[in-house]
């Protein structure tokens, strides 16, 4: 059994994956070209942006989004401890200082309460300018982005959704990538959306900021060309063969795959409801269900499921063992006060269940008997 059946994938798509990948072969046409073309105007259509822009992975398309933003020494990034570090480690990189905030404890997203009480504290405090705000749809679940953005709003910062984990959800009728001043996604291979290696891509909006990010992207170039630099950028472009790949993937999320993921969740929720946490998708939502997360009482039962599961051969993964706040590298980042409640205890009683589209009833049974047996 599979935690992420790309084989079964493969199988389903493999046509339509090797003729493209076959004609790119043929054309040599492998740094930008028609496929990437194509994909960004699908995928741009797909989430309702007037822009996409890809590029070489998630991290990238998050660096990219702060660079655009001008995000850098002095400045304040807030973003949920509980998340994977891509999304605050590239403002860190260019000098800003990540805040982090709590996370709710129904979906496990960005808690609008702790994130306005993070602004007021650095404002208060008079060292740091608050500039941004990572929205992360963790698991694939999207954020309460009317909340969000009012504060956003109120306090002049710039709303940055990362969508990583969330490609295809929805929220009220838009879909992940929609939210923010720039979105960002990732096509790492176990993501909703995987390539076969890394990929990434921003959304936006605005025609000056699809300049500026397709100009970051490849070393600052300006109306010139590649040889006209007129400021220090990047080196960061999908591969066309990529794009031939993700082609045929997006169709299947958009055909039949998102639909699948909701089948599977649903099997679980059946068995699980009431016994463990079991996800929350807030109302007029759906999850991407990146990840099919649940909570035991404590963090000693959840040790033991984890345990039983590894001795009966069924994969499964912890996101996250570890709250931002806590890695080594944050440890030393400002918390004004913040005890990140409930990002610890999420982290303390989590574990995740295998969770894609192509998952057979008798191996979600082999799953759902497992866990239940500890239980
Ligand atoms: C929430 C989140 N943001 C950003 C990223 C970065 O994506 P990539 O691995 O493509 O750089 C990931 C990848 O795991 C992620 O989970």
């Amino acid at each position: 059994m599979q935690f992420i059946d790309l084989k079964a994938q493969y199988a389903a798509l493999k046509d339509e994956i090797h003729k493209n990948m076959d004609d790119v072969m043929e054309n040599t046409q492998f740094i930008g070209g028609t496929y990437v073309k194509e994909l960004e105007r699908q995928l741009a259509e797909f989430t309702g942006r007037k822009h996409c822009i890809t590029c070489a992975n998630g991290t990238d398309a998050l660096q990219l989004a702060f660079m655009a933003c001008g995000i850098g020494a002095g400045d304040a990034v807030f973003c949920p401890d509980m998340t994977f570090i891509s999304s605050t480690e590239p403002a860190k990189m260019l000098g800003a200082t990540s805040v982090f905030c709590d996370i709710t404890t129904d979906t496990y997203t960005l808690c609008p309460a702790s994130l306005e009480k993070q602004i007021k504290a650095v404002l208060a405090e008079e060292k740091l300018t608050p500039k941004a705000v990572v929205a992360v749809d963790i698991l694939g679940n999207l954020c309460d982005f009317d909340a969000i953005g009012a504060i956003c709003e109120q306090y002049g910062l710039t709303m940055i959704e990362d969508a990583a984990q969330s490609f295809g959800a929805e929220y009220h009728g838009r879909h992940a990538g929609s939210f923010g001043t720039i979105a960002t996604t990732s096509f790492f291979p176990a993501k909703p959306l995987g390539c076969y290696g890394d990929g990434g891509a921003l959304f936006c909006d605005d025609d000056s900021i699809d300049d500026l990010c397709r100009s970051l992207c490849v070393h600052g170039k300006g109306p010139g060309g590649k040889y006209d630099n007129i400021r220090i950028g990047v080196n960061s472009r999908l591969d066309n063969l990529q794009a031939a790949v993700l082609l045929p993937k997006l169709k299947a999320l958009r055909d039949y795959e998102f639909e699948a993921r909701q089948t599977v969740a649903a099997r679980y929720n059946t068995a699980f409801v009431g016994k463990l946490v079991t996800p929350f998708v807030a109302q007029g939502c759906r999850s991407a269900y990146a990840q099919y997360a649940l909570l035991a009482k404590d963090s000693a039962q959840r040790n033991k499921i984890v345990a039983h599961l590894a001795e009966k051969k069924i994969p499964n993964m912890i996101y996250y063992p570890t709250p931002q706040h806590e890695l080594p590298v944050f440890r030393r980042e400002p918390r004004y006060g913040e005890t990140f409640a409930a990002a610890n205890d999420y982290c303390a009683r989590t574990f995740s269940l295998p969770m894609h589209p192509y998952q057979t009833e008798e191996d979600a049974k082999a799953v759902i008997d497992a866990v239940l047996e500890v239980l």
